[in-house]
């Protein structure tokens, strides 16, 4: 059976935990494959609102194991949140919580060094959650992280001791004010170690390559979004790993021959939080009113989150960095009420007008050229059908599947499990 994967092709927070959450019913196997407690997918069913941050989007269907994969980093004090929060819920966690031995651990020093890595950049700030991904990713690549499966291992602290060590001397490089209470900070992550150590470790690779063999469903659910790749996004303004579809595949240890569809998933505008490039920021009313009927906050960090129109030249850019085989659109709702609904369809970038994405794509080198739509009154969220959604809405989801030659087979009215329109 092939794996199908779900991508976020913005800046993030497109909408991912939502749909993984109504999907989950199709699938065996929901495997998260990348980034760690920097995400936050919030899900919403039956009046209950609930926003996850490393454990799978599927975890509130009984039926389906969720996975996190080799390439995602867990932080044992986070994950612990999470799963007293998910307590009430009576789920059975450790048969459909599964976590690969080779997923790395973020200790408390590499939230410190993350702090102190933002804050001797100043106004060049990354503006990272300061969950420790940017470190503990270095760790990795630098051969000096540690992994879930050392936690079975008898020398794991000492492992620990040295890392934390070579940590702190790197904390003091910085020349920064970070004030931390070690011993404070090891109670309460070796107490959240014990918790993760009681849930169920697998070689992950192995389990889903015999879950392909036997035919199970699976599917991949990403975090962050294509242009906060490592190598692909607005860099450095990125995070510290492959978000995009080759991220699925060293994620999970799932080969590219296995993929089947591509799942693209994108705001009917566009957001981002922190810091660096976005051409369609909005500064004026029509941002603002994004702002306000989106609810545009950060899942994780309760950031403002930024606004503009929706930019088909990073997202053709997504979609073929990808080879994304179907579209969503999320929070078609929000736009309700505009007039008209600029979609940027060119750069002017260095007295010319281009359709691709430049190197550079800072304010001062890329003025956005618009198309204007027009827009609708109606409010979307009661309805259920295609056949109900206004006329020229229809024709706004129809001029991007012609630009993005993609089709759009899922139309999100609003944040419930129930309010998702399939096409
Ligand atoms: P993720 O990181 O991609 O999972 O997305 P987030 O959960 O960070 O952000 C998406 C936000 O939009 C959440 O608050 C969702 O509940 C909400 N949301 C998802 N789909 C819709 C939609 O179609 N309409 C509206 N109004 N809200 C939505
Ligand atoms: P989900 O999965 C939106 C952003 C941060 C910052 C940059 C680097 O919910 O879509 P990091 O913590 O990785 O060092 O931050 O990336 N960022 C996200 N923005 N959604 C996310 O995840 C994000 N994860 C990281 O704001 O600009
Ligand atoms: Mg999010």
């Amino acid at each position: 059976m092939a794996v199908d994967l779900l991508l976020g092709l913005q800046w993030g927070d497109e909408g991912k935990g939502k749909i993984v959450d109504v999907l989950t019913e199709n699938y065996d196997i929901i495997a998260r494959f990348q980034g760690g407690p920097n995400a936050g997918h919030t899900l919403e069913f039956d009046g209950i609102k609930h926003v996850l941050h490393t454990i799978p989007s599927g975890i509130f269907h009984n039926n389906a194991i969720n996975v996190v994969g080799n390439g995602v980093v867990i932080d044992p004090v986070i994950f612990k949140k999470e799963l007293d929060n998910l307590k009430k819920f009576n789920l059975d966690i450790e048969k459909i919580l599964l976590i690969s031995r080779k997923a790395h651990l973020i200790l408390p020093t590499h939230r410190l060094l993350d702090a102190a890595s933002e804050a001797s950049k100043g106004k060049a700030k990354i503006g990272s959650t300061l969950k420790g991904i940017g470190p503990t990713y270095m760790d990795k690549t630098g051969r000096n992280g540690m992994r879930v499966g050392d936690l079975e291992l008898e020398s794991w602290c000492e492992k620990y001791r040295n890392l934390a060590n070579k940590h702190q001397a790197m904390i003091s490089f910085y020349d920064v004010d970070v004030q931390y209470d070690l011993q404070e900070l090891e109670t309460e992550f070796f107490e959240a170690v014990e918790v993760l150590k009681q849930l169920t470790f697998i070689d992950s690779e192995e389990y889903l390559y015999q879950a392909q063999k036997s035919g199970k469903k699976i599917l991949a659910e990403g975090a962050q979004g294509s242009m906060l790749d490592i190598d692909f996004g607005t860099y450095p303004y990125v995070t510290s790993s492959n978000t995009t579809a080759a991220g699925a595949c060293t994620g999970l240890g799932v080969s590219p021959g296995s993929i089947g569809e591509v799942l693209g998933i994108f705001k009917a505008y566009a957001t981002r939080v922190g810091s660096g490039p976005f051409p369609t920021e909005l500064f004026d009313k029509n941002g603002a009113i994004m702002s306000k009927v989106g609810n545009e906050f950060g899942a994780t960090t309760g950031r403002p989150r930024r606004c503009g129109w929706l930019d088909l030249v990073a997202l053709k850019y997504a979609i073929r960095i990808n080879g994304v085989t179907a579209l969503m659109m999320m929070k078609a709702d929000v736009l309700s009420g505009f007039e008209t609904i600029k979609v940027c369809t060119a750069y002017k970038y260095r007295g010319e007008t281009i359709t691709h994405l430049p190197y550079n794509i800072e304010a001062h080198n890329v003025e956005p050229v618009y198309t204007e739509l027009k827009g609708w009154k109606k409010d979307l969220t009661q309805m259920n059908d295609a056949s109900e959604l206004p006329k020229t809405l229809h024709q706004y989801i129809e001029f991007l599947e012609k630009e993005l030659e993609v089709p759009i087979r899922i139309v999100s009215v609003g944040p419930d499990r129930t309010q998702t329109i399939h096409r």
